[in-house]
């Protein structure tokens, strides 16, 4: 049975911040999952409507892994279902990687984001390295029970989360990369985030080079 560790405090300096209390021992994902929810490993969870967990097959393939949730994923509780989520759904089609052979998470599950003004749009703002590092227990506990055989890096802070401060996602994407995550081996390819594609000045070229990097994670799975 799962079971809940020791209580995190909310006023820990930045770099106590750590999600490792709430991570119970022998969790399933759905455990995990309801074990997220109450999270409080950070401060990011106490604007955030809600914590927003990974979703997809148990064992899937591939994972994977953008930055945190958006406005429309802290208000749906589900990762990539906002307007960056329909571009990569599209892309992972276009690449031939089937959706039900993959996991969708994040490296941060709590939405990070400010306000101009109250009650003004919620503008997205990155996490920092302390937020990121707090919520790296999640992340592991998810790649240790999904074990898939290829994780997709998508964009910098999916790329530091998992490979460290000096990752830049121009220097690596669409290669395959072998490095230790968390304690085991893993397959990686990293590639740019869908909302950079949407923010490009010139959108079609930044389309086909995530399809193109996608391409190489699809034929690194056969
Ligand atoms: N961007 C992300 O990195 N993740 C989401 O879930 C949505 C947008």
């Amino acid at each position: 049975m799962a079971t809940t560790k020791a209580k995190a405090s909310a006023a820990a300096p930045e770099d106590a911040y750590t999600a490792a209390p709430f991570v119970p021992d022998g969790a399933d994902l759905a455990a995990l999952r309801r074990a997220a929810a109450q999270c409080r490993g950070c401060p990011l969870h106490r604007d955030a409507t809600q914590t927003v967990f990974g979703e997809g097959a148990a064992h899937a393939r591939v994972m994977l892994v953008g930055e945190q949730p958006g406005d429309q994923e802290d208000r749906q509780g589900r990762p990539f279902v906002g307007p960056a989520g329909k571009l990569l759904d599209r892309a992972l089609a276009d690449a031939g990687i089937d959706p039900g052979e993959a996991y969708v998470t994040n490296a941060v599950k709590h939405f990070k984001f400010t306000r101009s003004e109250p009650r003004k749009r919620r503008i997205h703002k990155a996490p920092n390295l302390h937020e990121t590092a707090a919520c790296g227990p999640w992340l592991a506990a998810e790649l240790a029970l999904v074990e898939p055989e290829l994780v997709v890096v998508l964009g910098a802070t999916a790329g530091k989360a998992l490979l460290g401060s000096s990752f830049r996602v121009t220097e690596v994407r669409g290669t395959v990369l072998e490095r230790e995550i968390h304690g085991r081996p893993q397959r990686l390819v990293p590639t740019v985030h869908p909302s950079s594609v949407l923010r490009a000045d010139e959108r079609e070229g930044a389309y086909r080079g995530l399809v193109s990097d996608l391409k190489v994670a699809a034929r690194a799975m056969r």
